[in-house]
């Protein structure tokens, strides 16, 4: 591991708490036709491909992208703008939005109000971590998989500076 970096979270923590996340959404969903799950590119790329394949209920994927945490100012002031829109009409689907982490929770809440009024069936959320200490608005989060402290975070999808998004274990940025 490189030398500016703490475990956080191992690999073996991480894999435990998707298997329950994944069971918890099987169950939720079971009786529901197709579950549409969508990625928040790119932070969630791992573990949306660790979580669906650990589904059995019937799902497919979509992905969205939305402007950079690199701007931390606008991404703070709740400013969040599209990058890239998923490929198929959400109406009448359950969806389930699937990210890596909320922080401020801007970009939820701004995620969640363009996916709503697109009349999707159902819309809830899943991340891998959050933030409370950093939360500026308030998001439903229906699967959470780890609060963290207010520490940079990186691997298992997050980058610094795009880099460490490969690596197997979150760590901590050391300051
Ligand atoms: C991260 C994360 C969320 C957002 C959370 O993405 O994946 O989308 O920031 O921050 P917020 O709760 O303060 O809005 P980032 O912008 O780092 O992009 P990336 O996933 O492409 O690395």
């Amino acid at each position: 591991m490189p030398d500016e970096l703490d475990l956080l979270i191992s690999r073996d923590r991480i894999g435990a708490r998707i298997d329950e996340l994944a069971s918890a959404i099987d169950a939720d969903y079971a009786a529901v036709d197709e579950l549409v799950l969508i990625g928040v590119l790119k932070g969630s790329f791992i573990f949306l491909a660790d979580l669906a394949r650990r589904l059995t209920i019937r799902h497919r994927v979509e992905f969205i992208a939305v402007s950079s945490y690199g701007d931390r100012e606008s991404t703070e002031s709740g400013a969040v703008r599209l990058l890239m829109d998923v490929r198929h009409d959400i109406a009448g689907q359950h969806v389930l939005v699937v990210e890596d982490i909320i922080d401020t929770g801007h970009t939820l809440a701004y995620l969640l109000r363009l996916l709503e009024a697109r009349g999707p069936a159902s819309l809830r959320a899943c991340t891998l971590l959050r933030k409370p200490d950093r939360e500026q608005v308030e998001v439903p989060i229906a699967y959470l998989g780890f609060d963290i402290e207010d520490v940079w975070v990186v691997g298992y999808g997050l980058d610094f500076a795009e880099r460490y998004r490969t690596l197997p274990d979150i760590c901590a940025v050391r300051r």
